[in-house]
């Protein structure tokens, strides 16, 4: 009988060996497969804990049962359509005089994916033939690879392939298609373990393209960081990493440029001069004391013309009125700011104190955490211009910053420009799905523009994340209002919109 302490360290074993991780949730599948293991082995758990820290075939039969294999061919078609006219076309012409490429699928799963990108290849590669192209499908589990290499596939598979692929890469055989052979002989599968150091997987600067989808979402940040950073070292400087739809680059690498096109995200790798000048850094990870200041929502929604930007400092402009009345003692300038003491001006709206105390800070360009609350409160005080440079700096230090790319939306919906400010509402989302504002800032732009479906579909899921939160974003990026208050905005937005009570 398996206690709770046996299973506490089995996930753990699992998370280092297979970098696989399984919260509170699936500890009674754990359970499920560890049970069906020991009892096929007629081992203890000591005694499989030992198995498994020496036997790569017991962890490729572990890993068969662990590993979630759904994949189908050209899965998040928006990707594929990036990767021919981006990353193609731009490994093709950085690799002109060699007429080498190498691309990777990493946990290829039965190789839908690996060969998709073979069919594109194929289809779009000026002068295939005279190419040396090696795909290289990666993967734990040995029977996904055994299905990769049989290449036989049920309707299900090609539930997204266009009509032309279906018909010139698959023939069709009693309930199965079966893939062409020129396709089937291009990718390469092999059993490797992405959790693991490989010295040939990832030898430096030997891969043009890698799509690693839906993989590192399984395992815990540690091991998705450590895989983030292998095939950094693996792609050539200006080489593409593509991730699945649900999966980003925050907190596990900077080692990359964060692309939108196609209505899709991927990675370029930085160039060696590019990572040589960037400063390694902590993200922004302010600490806000849990009391929210109060101001109050009109529950009427805004007329249709107004940016969130002027609600914000028509807001503000009564707090600046305030501090006018009542002047603030005058901060002396400093080698680093006073974090505590920021905050604390940020939290009583003393944003031009917030402003001074952090441009006395010498080290500004190097301090993420400085040039946020810089940017909020040039954001807060309408200095837009301003605002939009401290971003700037800020995302020249960490192009994945969610907050950043959200202000930047702010400053574009001021100056009109609609489209824009979506982008970088969309790039905030991508970054963190959890962020609340430029949900609701997205809608409230889709509103302007008329489209009441967009304006409806950010504004629900704006007051659905409203509920969680975390109180130190709202009182960073919520424009002085509180919780209820922008909650109570986006019902009133919503009804003013057509959406039922
Ligand atoms: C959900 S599938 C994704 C397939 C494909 N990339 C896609 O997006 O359609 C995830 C695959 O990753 C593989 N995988 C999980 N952990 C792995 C690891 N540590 N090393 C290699 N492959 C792994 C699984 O076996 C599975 O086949």
């Amino acid at each position: 009988m398996l206690t709770p302490g046996d299973l506490t360290r089995f996930r753990a074993l699992v998370a280092r060996r297979l970098g696989l991780e399984f919260d509170d949730g699936k500890l009674g599948f754990l359970s499920e497969v560890l049970e069906r293991r020991l009892s096929a082995l007629g081992l203890k758990l000591p005694a499989y804990e030992d198995l498994l820290a020496r036997d790569a075939a017991e962890v490729s039969a572990l890993a068969e049962q662990l590993t979630v294999g759904e994949t189908y061919f050209f899965r998040n078609i928006d990707q594929f359509h990036a990767f021919v006219d981006v990353a193609l076309a731009a490994r093709t012409q950085a690799m002109s005089a060699f007429k080498s490429l190498r691309i990777l699928s990493a946990g290829c799963s039965s190789g839908d994916e690996a060969y998709t990108l073979a069919m594109l290849i194929h289809e779009r590669l000026p002068e295939r033939a005279s190419w040396d192209v090696r795909i290289t499908g990666v993967d734990l589990n040995p029977r996904a690879l055994e299905k990769a290499r049989r290449a036989r596939y049920p309707a299900w598979s090609l539930r997204e392939t266009p009509q032309s692929a279906r018909e010139r890469w698959f023939r069709a055989e009693k309930s199965e298609f079966i893939l062409d052979r020129q396709i089937a002989g291009a990718v390469t599968f092999r059993q490797g373990n992405l959790a693991e150091e490989d010295a040939l997987l990832w030898a430096p600067g030997t891969l043009d393209v890698v799509f690693c989808r839906n993989v590192s979402m399984y395992f815990p940040r540690e091991v998705a960081a450590r895989v983030m950073s292998r095939i950094s070292r693996a792609l050539v400087p200006g080489g593409f990493l593509f991730l699945g739809h649900a999966e980003n680059l925050r907190g596990l690498s900077q080692d990359f440029h964060l692309r939108h096109t196609h209505g899709t995200f991927y990675y370029q790798r930085k160039t060696e001069e590019e990572l040589a000048r960037d400063e390694p850094h902590e993200g922004a990870a302010l600490e806000f004391p849990q009391t929210a200041r109060p101001r109050e929502a009109t529950p009427t929604p805004l007329p249709p013309d107004t940016s969130w930007f002027e609600v914000i400092q028509h807001a503000s402009q009564r707090i600046a009125d305030l501090t006018q009345r009542t002047p603030a003692p005058r901060i002396p300038p400093r080698a680093t700011f006073d974090r505590t003491q920021a905050l604390e001006l940020l939290r009583t709206e003393r944003f031009r104190d917030v402003v001074e105390l952090v441009r006395a800070d010498r080290a500004i360009d190097t301090d993420p955490d400085a040039l946020l609350l810089l940017a909020v409160s040039l954001t807060n005080t309408g200095h837009l211009a301003d605002a939009e440079a401290a971003c700037r700096r800020l995302l020249a230090l960490d192009e994945l910053h969610a907050g950043a790319h959200y202000l930047l939306a702010l400053g574009h919906e001021h100056n009109g420009q609609l489209e824009a400010a979506q982008q970088a509402d969309q790039v905030a989302v991508y970054l963190d799905p959890e962020f609340a504002m430029p949900r609701l800032h997205a809608g409230l732009v889709a509103r302007r523009k008329g489209d009441l479906d967009a304006a409806r579909r950010e504004l629900t899921q704006a007051l659905s994340l409203l509920d969680h939160e975390d109180s130190s974003r709202i009182l960073l990026f919520g424009g002085g209002f509180t919780r209820d208050a922008l909650s109570a905005l986006c019902r009133a937005e919503l009804a003013a919109c057509g959406a039922p009570r």
